[in-house]
């Protein structure tokens, strides 16, 4: 494993045009449960809460598990070292750009300034009649479903539910980043979920070299993969950080 960490610090040193794709196990660290695996959000909470059309038909019901899911602890988690890592290298000039899946901003907050974020983000909440934007901490959530002030109409966390669309300009940026990509670090996913799950495909369809971070193996590792470090997501960025000059 160490050799393979200096030779994966020196393809990081040697990059030109590196990305990052990131999913739930960027941040578990920060005490945020993944989706899947053993103790998965999706083995105790039902995904069809983020269905669109179950969303519609059922707002109190899907509400419920929205905030328990993702404002009751998203709230309170801080990034970590693998958040801080990736802000480093973009501070290097090493790391071109992450191509995020999660929603937790922790990214941003690590101090990262170019994220794509593939699902959105849950600190907007959007009202779908008149577009007005809330932050959460502006709307009471002790009563749901929260409602606009100004039409009284439901509003919905503004990230992607399961049937909606990626936002345009987070797609089209991360497809355009993903196809420069010299080297591409797929972090904490299990590459499930389309079509954010292609960005790693599309950067190594470009040529670039892929360097897989994960506790377990993925639907990538035994595919893209390059390098496959398996552990923890800031204790390794950590060690190969120490090892890029
Ligand atoms: N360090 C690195 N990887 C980790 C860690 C850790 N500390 N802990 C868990 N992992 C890995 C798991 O092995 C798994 O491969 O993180 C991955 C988490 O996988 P998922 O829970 O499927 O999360 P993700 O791949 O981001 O899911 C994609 O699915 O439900 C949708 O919209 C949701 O964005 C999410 C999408």
């Amino acid at each position: 494993m160490k050799e393979d960490l200096q030779k994966v610090a020196d393809i990081i040193s040697n990059s030109k045009s590196m990305i990052a794709f990131t999913g739930a196990g960027v941040s578990v660290e920060s005490g945020i449960p993944p989706f899947r695996g053993p103790n998965g959000l999706w083995s105790r909470y039902d995904p069809q809460c983020l269905d669109l059309d179950y969303f519609h038909l059922n707002p109190v019901e899907s509400w419920k598990a929205i905030k328990s899911i993702f404002y009751d602890f998203f709230g309170k988690a801080s990034y970590n070292g693998a958040h801080k890592v990736l802000a480093q290298l973009e501070e290097k000039g090493l790391l071109k750009a992450v191509v995020t899946q999660n929603i937790d901003n922790l990214h941003q907050e690590a101090g990262s300034k170019i994220v794509y974020e593939f699902h959105g983000n849950s600190q907007k909440l959007i009202c779908l009649q008149c577009g007005k934007i809330y932050l959460p901490s502006e709307v009471n959530l002790d009563e749901l479903p929260p409602k606009c002030v100004k039409d009284k109409k439901i509003l919905k966390p503004d990230f992607v539910f399961f049937g909606e669309d990626i936002p345009e300009v987070a797609y089209r940026k991360s497809l355009q980043a993903a196809r420069a990509a010299d080297v591409v670090l797929v972090i904490g996913t299990t590459g499930e979920v389309m079509p954010a799950a292609m960005i790693p495909t599309e950067a190594k369809r470009n040529g670039a070299i892929v360097i897989e971070i994960n506790t377990e193996e993925s639907n990538y590792t035994d595919g893209i993969t390059d390098f496959f470090l398996q552990g923890k997501a800031s204790e390794l960025l950590e060690e190969i950080y120490t090892l890029i000059n």
